[in-house]
C-alpha cells in the first residue's frame, strides 16, 4: 500500500510557498496531513488545499513534531534557525534557501542530474539557486556528451525571483510611471519598472555578486566537477516571472550543432524552441507556468571549434524552486518518474 506523508510547508504565503502548495496538489503527492507555516503576521489566515481551508500557523521550533517532510522556503535565516529543529523532530527537509547548499554534508540536487545524491542526506536536501537550475538542466546532457569546461552566462532575472512583494513592486511602479508619478521603491534598491539593474545581492570577492557566486559554486557541486569554470553576470529585468539566460559554452570535445539539438530534444525537462526562420525563440512569457525549460538560439561559436551558444527561459518559481523541490521529495518518497507523471 502507498505510504502517505505528513507534510509541512514553511513559508507558505511566499512566492515559492504558494507554488509548492499548487504543485503538491497538481502532482497528487501522497499526503496524510498538511501543516502550513509562515511568520506570525500570517498566522490565522486560511489557504485552500485540496478543496479544504487550511489554517496558517506561526512557525516555531515546536512546529515539526509528527512531520515526515518539510518543504522550506522562508529565507536563509529562518532555515538556519528552524531546519535543525525539524531534523531533530525526525523530519526530512527539502530546503529552497541558500542556508545549507554548500554544506558538504548536504546534497544539492537537480533530479535530472544527480538524483542519486538524495540517498546521502542526513536530514536536509538542498534545492539549488533558481538561476543555477535553469542553466544546468539544459547543459548537463551536453556535459555528458562533450564535457563542458567553461560556461559564460548572462542572466535576465524576473522580479518574482526576489519574492511576492517584489512582483507587486514591479506592478505598482509600472502603474505609477504610466500615471506620470515617481515610482515608489520599497523592495528593490532601484526602479524595476521600465529599467534593469545588476542583481540586487551583495557584491563579494572579485566584484562578483552573491547570485553570480552561487551559479559558479553550485554548478561544480551539482556536476561533481570542481574543474568546470563558470563566469556569470546576473541582471534583474522588469519581467514578472521566469528567468532567461544567454549561455556561452566551451567543451573538451567538439559537438556538432545537429547533435546539440538532438540531445536537447530528447532530454527531460527541456523543450527546444528554436525556429530561426520565424525568429521565434525562448521567451519568459511562454516559460511562465510551465515545467519545461525552453532552449533555443542554438549557435556555433564562430571562433572556437568546441564551443556553442544558447538562450534559455524557465519559470524560476516552478523548476527553479518549487517543482524541483517536489521532484526531490517524490524521489525521496520512492515515487517513480512514471508514477508521478501518471498521477
Ligand atoms: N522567488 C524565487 O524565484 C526563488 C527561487 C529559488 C529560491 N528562492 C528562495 O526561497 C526563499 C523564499 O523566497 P520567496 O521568493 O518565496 O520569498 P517571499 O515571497 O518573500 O516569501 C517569504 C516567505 O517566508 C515567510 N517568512 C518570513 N519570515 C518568516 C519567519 N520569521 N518565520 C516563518 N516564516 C517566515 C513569509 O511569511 P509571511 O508572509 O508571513 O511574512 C513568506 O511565506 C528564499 O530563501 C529565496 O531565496 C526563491
Amino acid at each position: 500500500m502507498e505510504k502517505n506523508f505528513r507534510v509541512a510547508i514553511l513559508g507558505v504565503t511566499g512566492a515559492v510557498g504558494r507554488e509548492l502548495l499548487s504543485i503538491l496538489e497538481q502532482r497528487k503527492f501522497p499526503i496524510a496531513g498538511i501543516k502550513l507555516l509562515a511568520s506570525k503576521k500570517s498566522a490565522g489566515q486560511k489557504v485552500r488545499f485540496r478543496g479544504q481551508d487550511v489554517l496558517i500557523e506561526e512557525a516555531t521550533s515546536q512546529s515539526f513534531r509528527g512531520i515526515d517532510l518539510v518543504l522550506s522556503s522562508a529565507g536563509a535565516s529562518v532555515s538556519r534557525e528552524l531546519v535543525p529543529h525539524a531534523v531533530k523532530a525526525g523530519a526530512v527537509v527539502v530546503d529552497n534557501t541558500s542556508a545549507f547548499r554548500m554544506d558538504p554534508q548536504v546534497p544539492l540536487v537537480v533530479p535530472e542530474i544527480n538524483p542519486e545524491d538524495i540517498a546521502k542526506h542526513k536530514g536536509v536536501i538542498a534545492n539549488p539557486n533558481c538561476s543555477t537550475i535553469i542553466m544546468v538542466v539544459p547543459l548537463f546532457p551536453l556535459h555528458r556528451r562533450a564535457r563542458i569546461r567553461r560556461i559564460v552566462a548572462a542572466t535576465y532575472q524576473a522580479a518574482s525571483g526576489a519574492g511576492a512583494k517584489a512582483m507587486r513592486e514591479l506592478e505598482s511602479q509600472s502603474r505609477e510611471i504610466l500615471a506620470g508619478k515617481a515610482p515608489t521603491k520599497e523592495v528593490f534598491p532601484y526602479q524595476i519598472a521600465f529599467n534593469l539593474f545588476s542583481h540586487n545581492s551583495p557584491i563579494k570577492e572579485g566584484g562578483y555578486c552573491e547570485e553570480e557566486i552561487k551559479m559558479m559554486r553550485e554548478t561544480k557541486k551539482i556536476f561533481h566537477d570542481d574543474s568546470i569554470e563558470v563566469v556569470a553576470t546576473t541582471v534583474r529585468v522588469p519581467v514578472f516571472r521566469a528567468h532567461s539566460e544567454a549561455l556561452f559554452v566551451e567543451c573538451e570535445r567538439p559537438i556538432p550543432l545537429d547533435e546539440v539539438r538532438l540531445i536537447l530534444s530528447k532530454a527531460q525537462g527541456i523543450r527546444v524552441v528554436d525556429e530561426r526562420e520565424k525568429n521565434y525563440f525562448p521567451m519568459p512569457v511562454e516559460a511562465t507556468g510551465g515545467d519545461d525549460i525552453l532552449v533555443g538560439r542554438i549557435r556555433k561559436d564562430p571562433g572556437k571549434e568546441n564551443a556553442f551558444a544558447l538562450f534559455v527561459s524557465g519559470d524560476q518559481l516552478r523548476k527553479g524552486a518549487a517543482l524541483n523541490a517536489v521532484q526531490i521529495a517524490e524521489i525521496w518518497a520512492g515515487i517513480s518518474k512514471g508514477e508521478a507523471a501518471r498521477r
